[in-house]
C-alpha cells in the first residue's frame, strides 16, 4: 500500500506522551502515504490527535513507535526540513512578534532559505505575495500585528507561504477564527497555492464540509487512528466507519446540501 515516491509515508506510526498510567497515545497505529501535488485533509473532533500528526510532519515530534518518512527519510534536522515544509496555524497572532512591523517579519521569513536572495528580490515577492492575499503593499506598510485584523494577520500567514514556496504546506485548522467570507478567501488562497506552486498540502480540520471541496484525499481520525480514508465522495457517500457518519451527521443542513 505504500508509495515508495510518496512525500510522506508513515508505517505505523505512533505517538505516546507520558509514561507509566498516565500515558496518551495521540497517534496510534497510523499508516498511510501522501503524493506530490495532493490536498489530504485530516478530519476529527477535538482531541482525535490530528494536530499531534501535523506536528510530526512539521518534525517537531518524533514517532515513539513506527516510523514517518519524508521524501523516504526520517526527519533529522527541522531546520533543513522547514526550508520544503512550513506551516499555517490557527492564531495568526501568536505566529508574528508584536514589537516589529508585518513588514520586517516577512522579511525575516526569507533567513530560512539557504540562499536569500538580493534585497530587491525580496521586496519584490513581498509585493508579489501580499498581492496574491488581495492585500495592497501600501495596506500594511509601517503596520504592525495588533493594527490588523484576524483575518488580514490569517492572510500575512498565507502571504508568507506564498514568499517561502515551500514544497508542502501544513495547514492546522487555519479558517476556524474567521468568519464565512475570509473563510472562503482562506480555501481560495490554498486551492492557488496548489495550482500555482504545485504545492503539496495537508489541511487539518473538524470540518468534514470545508474539507470535502477542498481535498483530493481524506483522513478520518478518530482516537489517534486513521478510521478511515478515501476521496471525498467515497468517504461522503458511502462511508465506512461510524465515525465518519457522525461527522457527516455534523455538518449543518445548508451545507449537507451542497454535498449531497
Ligand atoms: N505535548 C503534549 N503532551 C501531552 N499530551 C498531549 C500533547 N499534545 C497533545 N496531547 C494530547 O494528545 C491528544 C491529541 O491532541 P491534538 O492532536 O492536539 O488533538 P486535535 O485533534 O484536537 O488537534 C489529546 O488528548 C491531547 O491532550
Ligand atoms: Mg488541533
Amino acid at each position: 500500500m505504500l508509495n515508495k515516491n510518496s512525500i510522506f509515508a508513515a508505517n505505523n506510526c505512533t505517538r505516546e506522551f507520558g509514561t507509566g498510567k498516565k500515558i496518551v497515545r495521540a497517534v496510534d497505529n497510523t499508516t498511510f502515504s501522501i503524493e506530490s501535488g495532493e490536498i489530504v485533509s485530516i478530519v476529527g473532533g477535538s482531541g482525535c490527535g490530528k494536530s499531534v500528526l501535523a506536528k510530526m510532519m512539521l518534525g517537531l515530534y518524533k514517532p515513539t513507535d513506527g516510523t514517518l518518512l519524508y521524501n523516504n527519510a526520517p526527519v533529522t534536522n527541522t531546520k533543513i526540513h522547514w526550508r520544503e515544509v512550513q506551516a499555517v496555524f490557527q492564531d495568526p497572532f501568536s505566529c508574528f512578534n508584536q514589537f516589529f512591523t508585518i513588514r520586517s517579519q516577512l522579511k525575516d521569513a526569507f533567513g530560512i532559505l539557504q540562499e536569500k536572495p538580493s534585497h530587491k528580490e525580496i521586496e519584490k515577492r513581498i509585493d508579489n505575495a501580499l498581492l496574491a492575499v488581495n492585500i495592497k503593499p501600501h495596506e500594511i506598510s509601517g503596520k504592525y500585528p495588533f493594527e490588523l485584523s484576524g483575518g488580514q494577520m490569517q492572510r500575512m500567514l498565507l502571504a508568507r507561504i506564498f514568499i517561502l514556496r515551500p514544497k508542502v504546506l501544513i495547514a492546522d485548522e487555519p479558517t476556524s477564527m474567521v468568519d464565512a467570507c475570509v473563510r472562503a478567501n482562506i480555501l481560495d488562497y490554498l486551492m492557488k497555492l496548489k495550482e500555482e506552486l504545485k504545492m503539496t498540502i495537508v489541511f487539518v480540520t473538524h470540518d468534514i464540509g470545508l474539507a470535502y471541496y477542498v481535498s483530493d484525499r481524506l483522513f478520518i481520525m478518530h482516537n489517534g487512528r486513521i478510521v478511515e480514508q478515501g476521496t471525498p465522495d467515497e468517504v461522503t457517500l458511502s462511508p465506512r466507519s461510524e465515525h465518519t457518519v457522525r461527522l457527516l451527521e455534523d455538518i449543518p443542513e445548508i451545507h449537507r446540501a451542497w454535498i449531497c
